[in-house]
């Protein structure tokens, strides 16, 4: 559930209508309520109720220092990819001894900026990766928190280019040969052991596959037990889905009851410390792109909604051909339905922001993308030289406008002519 509703043919954010927000604004704009993103969170920590754990928010979904600050507040943890992630949680207020650090490629001063501010673990993907993090740490004088990132073979069933835990994917360490790297991990002089972790895919609609990967990365904790090699915690990664159209994805307290449930019957499974790196169930549905239709094209074999978005401010249709439902936020006059595609302004046929949406619009109306909260404005770009929207965050009767729109100057904001005369 969110909180972007109609009261009377008018879509309003919390207690705002949207027309206000556009008018204030301007658009394209992302708009984001702060209460279905303190609802999508409280659903992890009571799911999880008395069971210790950490909610580690995926910082890639939305990385607004309001979204981080808020999710601070309410005690979450944060899942980062990279320095400028890491820097990100601390100027919101996040606490580094709730973070872990994820991805393929973390480079030696990343890795030394998080052992500075102190993180609670780095989920480290490969052998190399693990050397390079002992030498690093060595360096400093600090021992690393470390978590192998398993990759436990699981066909997520999800989009391809989403889908993390296959052996085929780029990411972890299969779990074939995680034992001797656990070994390796251990017998480095600068690492600690702490964690064991997987993240098998996003956008999951189905239990199975998290269930399946559970037992796989029981059967390897057991063996790390029988050679005395102790995990404080599990993470489970990301990847709860939403629903985007008709998909009907687990609800974050049945997904936990059938992780905690497993773990009941699991020797020592009641105080091992489970971590969660959601971003899209958290972020996704709490937030909307607004846009204004430019113009209507009829065509011969289709029509065209052209809107002041495009697929540099929300690239997900044009990326993954995702569906993402498109609404007009005033519904109060009488329209004509048609058929349209929503495309912008960007000069690629790829450029559309849905296709064959039956929508009653006119020229200068105002259009809802829903579900656009998560990996909307971060995937966002400046191709066709396009300053990227603002961001507003609601709150009950009160906007605050959580990033400004960039303004042309910006463009080309550390760029340089070549001096008179060549270089
Ligand atoms: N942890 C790790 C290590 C991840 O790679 C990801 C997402 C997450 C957590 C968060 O997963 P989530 O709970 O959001 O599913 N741009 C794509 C999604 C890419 C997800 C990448 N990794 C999209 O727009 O659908």
């Amino acid at each position: 559930m969110d909180h972007f509703n109609d009261r009377d043919g008018l879509l309003f954010a919390e207690d705002v209508p949207l027309d206000r927000i556009a008018e204030t604004y301007g658009t394209p704009c992302y708009v984001y309520s702060k209460a279905t993103l303190t609802r999508h969170f409280r659903a992890y920590t009571e799911a999880l109720g008395g069971h210790p754990h950490l909610i580690c928010y995926a910082v890639k979904a939305n990385s607004n220092l309001a979204v981080l600050g808020l999710l601070a507040k309410l005690g979450a943890g944060f899942d980062i990819v990279s320095v400028g992630e890491l820097e990100r949680v601390l100027k919101a207020g996040g606490d580094p001894d709730k973070v872990v650090f994820s991805g393929v490629a973390k480079q030696p001063h990343e890795m030394a900026r998080a052992l500075e501010v102190g993180i609670k673990c780095f989920n480290v993907e490969s052998r190399p990766e693990l050397e390079r993090l002992n030498a690093v740490a060595g360096e400093l004088g600090k021992v690393a928190p470390v978590s192998l990132r398993v990759n436990p073979d699981v066909d997520a069933g999800t989009h391809p280019y989403i889908s993390t835990g296959l052996k085929d994917n780029k990411f972890g360490i299969p779990v074939d040969d995680a034992l001797t790297v656990y070994e390796l991990a251990a017998s480095l002089p600068n690492l600690q052991v702490k964690g064991l972790d997987c993240h098998i895919g996003s956008q999951l609609t189905e239990t199975a596959p998290f269930l399946d990967a559970l037992e796989r990365l029981l059967v390897l904790m057991e063996r790390l037990r029988e050679r005395g090699i102790e995990i404080d915690h599990l993470d489970l990664g990301g990847g709860l889905g939403v629903p985007y159209r008709d998909e009907t994805p687990p609800h974050p307290f049945d997904y936990a009851s059938q992780l905690l449930s497993r773990l009941s019957r699991w020797e020592g499974g009641e105080q091992l410390t489970l971590l969660f790196e959601p971003g899209r169930s958290i972020a996704a549905n709490a937030g909307i792109m607004l846009t204004r239709v430019e113009f209507l094209k009829p065509g011969e074999t289709k029509n065209f909604a052209i809107v002041d978005a495009a697929m540099n401010d929300l690239i997900r249709p044009a990326l993954y051909q995702a569906w993402q439902a498109i609404v007009p936020v005033d519904t109060r006059s009488a329209r004509e339905t048609s058929i349209y595609d929503v495309v912008g302004p960007v000069c690629e046929t790829g450029d559309f922001l849905g296709q064959e949406r039956e929508l009653a619009i006119a020229a200068g109306d105002l259009l809802a993308v829903r579900s656009a909260g998560a990996y909307g404005f971060v995937m966002a770009s400046n191709y066709n030289s396009r300053p990227r929207p603002a961001e507003v965050m609601v709150d009950g009767e009160r906007c605050h406008l959580a990033r400004a729109r960039e303004t042309l100057e910006s463009l080309w904001s550390g760029e340089a002519l070549l001096p008179e005369g060549g270089c």
